[in-house]
């Protein structure tokens, strides 16, 4: 089924290299209205009929607002060198600029110290999408250039409270959705539809990373900290050589992609994706010296792979049109379904030979600059077994073997020599995954949304056992050491 067999026990993760697991705000804290904190463009969203699966929304999420003490007592269960969280911005500066809410600082710098405690390194995202609704009713979000102002203030004020104890940050995780999903195809938050404002957001985003890079750089202290930003860079492969499919790789690629990494990383934009989207924009939003303030040195790149991207040249394209399709230029491009894989619940494919050659390829292309996989992870229906002694059990085998082959790809790509640094599962918790609500779930530890119990999945014994050695554990000897194989089953819940 996978195209990556497991050595077992012998393949070993230098002890430098970094195992943890990765959340974000927004699906996994509830308590919306607790705490002083603002509204986000997602609580409006998921609040708005019609946007998410079931109508669910990030009211409740995982509960770990609530619940945190419990969270950092699994996470050190599990042995993590490492936890990847998001600040929920609304909650440190309700109305996006002006007042401090000093409750919403409390709560993170009471996380990052009990991480701290259990002797985990904080990794900390300031955006991952839930901009304050105010941002969006004042500026048009990211669509406006104060926005981007707004987020270096912002960044400042975490930067002066958090700076002295976290170990990595990110200005963003994924502007691709951020921009592209939010403003142009309007799957996310805030549901707008224009490919004209997509390409803006894209760009304010831009900006707010270079500002936000400058403003950690001014705040921080902690002298081993390391700055960085988590793209999705797509993995994208044409489903030939010919002239036609390796243009609509390009045509993604310019549009996906060097979007992001080429203001931030190379110091430009890509002459393409200028000439591509002429008819979309002129670009004004571009100001004098506003590359050059993007283009800040990072100490890492953060990567989020979950499937490879398969391209070819549509045959009839379409005439091109205004929003709902994914981005400009779509007409032009296929996604191809591969039948031969392997699929999550998400439908996804999966690949973990695309995650290797990924790693290999961004190494050499971006030279001296350390790789975080800062997510990677698959949903699966998860099965919860009560067993008689009344205890619960989550065999996720398909997620413990999505996972396995996941990270023996990227020890594969280390030995290739890429500069990779660390791997994160996606997610500790089931969450809210966005327009799917709580259908999919990602988690190596189950939660029972009714109760909000969690149970550590097979995934999560597994994971333990790889971070508490490094060593890539095999799958049988894993049940057994969790005694998970143990216990008669007494009845048998399919989570729905
Ligand atoms: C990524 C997001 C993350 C999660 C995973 C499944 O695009 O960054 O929040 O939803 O997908």
């Amino acid at each position: 089924m996978y195209d990556d067999a497991v050595l077992p026990g012998t393949v070993r993760f230098p002890s430098t290299f970094t195992l943890g697991a990765s959340t974000a705000a927004y699906q996994i804290e509830g308590a919306v209205r607790e705490g002083g904190r603002g509204v986000s463009i997602w609580d409006t969203f998921s609040h708005t009929a019609g946007k998410i699966a079931d109508g669910a929304t990030g009211d409740v999420a995982a509960d770990h607002y609530h619940r945190v003490e419990e969270d950092l007592d699994l996470m050190a269960d599990l042995h993590l060198a490492a936890y990847r969280f998001s600040i929920s911005w609304p909650r440190i500066i309700p109305a996006g600029e002006g007042e401090i809410n000093e409750a919403g600082l409390a709560f993170y710098s009471d996380l990052v110290d009990g991480l701290l405690a259990r002797g985990i390194d904080p990794i900390v995202t300031l955006n991952h999408w839930d901009l304050p609704q105010a941002l969006e009713d004042r500026y048009g979000g990211w669509r406006g250039r104060e926005t981007a102002y707004a987020f270096e203030r912002y960044a400042e004020v975490v930067g002066h409270t958090l700076g002295d104890r976290v170990a990595v940050w990110s200005t963003h995780n994924e502007p691709w959705n951020n921009s592209f999903s939010g403003y142009g195809s309007g799957a996310f938050a805030p549901g707008g539809t224009r490919h004209a404002d997509a390409l803006a957001a894209a760009h304010h985003l831009n900006l707010a990373h270079g500002l936000g890079v400058q403003a950690l750089r001014r705040t921080i202290s902690r002298p081993d900290a390391r700055v960085s930003v988590a793209l999705n860079i797509f993995r994208i492969e044409a489903e030939s050589d010919s002239p036609a499919d390796r243009e609509a790789a390009r045509i993604y690629d310019a549009v996906a992609n060097r979007v992001f990494t080429g203001p931030m990383l190379r110091g430009e934009y890509p002459a393409d994706l200028l000439e591509d989207t002429r008819e979309i924009t002129d670009w004004g939003f571009v100001r004098p010296g506003d590359v050059e303030t993007i283009h800040q040195p990072i100490d890492l790149l953060g990567v989020n792979y979950y499937e490879v991207m398969h391209v070819k040249a549509n045959p009839a394209p379409a005439a091109a049109s205004e929003g709902g399709t994914e981005f400009p230029g779509s007409e032009r491009v296929s996604f191809v379904r591969r039948p031969e894989l392997a699929r999550t619940a998400m439908d996804w494919g999966v690949e973990p030979r695309g995650l290797e050659e990924h790693l290999v390829a961004l190494s050499a292309e971006f030279p001296g600059l350390p790789i975080m996989v800062m997510e990677n992870g698959a949903a699966f229906l998860d099965v919860v077994e009560l067993l008689a002694d009344g205890t619960r059990r989550v065999m996720d085998v398909d997620r413990t073997q999505y996972l396995a082959g996941h990270v023996a790809a990227t020890h594969r790509a280390l030995e290739r020599g890429a500069n990779v640094v660390g791997y994160f599962a996606w997610s500790l918790l089931d969450n809210f995954e966005w327009t799917s609500g709580y259908r999919p779930r990602f988690g190596i530890v189950h939660v029972d949304y009714d109760t909000l119990e969690r149970t550590p999945k097979l995934s999560s014994h597994w994971f333990a056992q790889l971070c508490a050695t490094g060593v890539i554990p095999e799958l049988a000897a894993t049940a057994v050491d969790a005694e998970l194989g143990a216990g008669a089953l007494a009845a048998i819940h399919v989570a729905p």
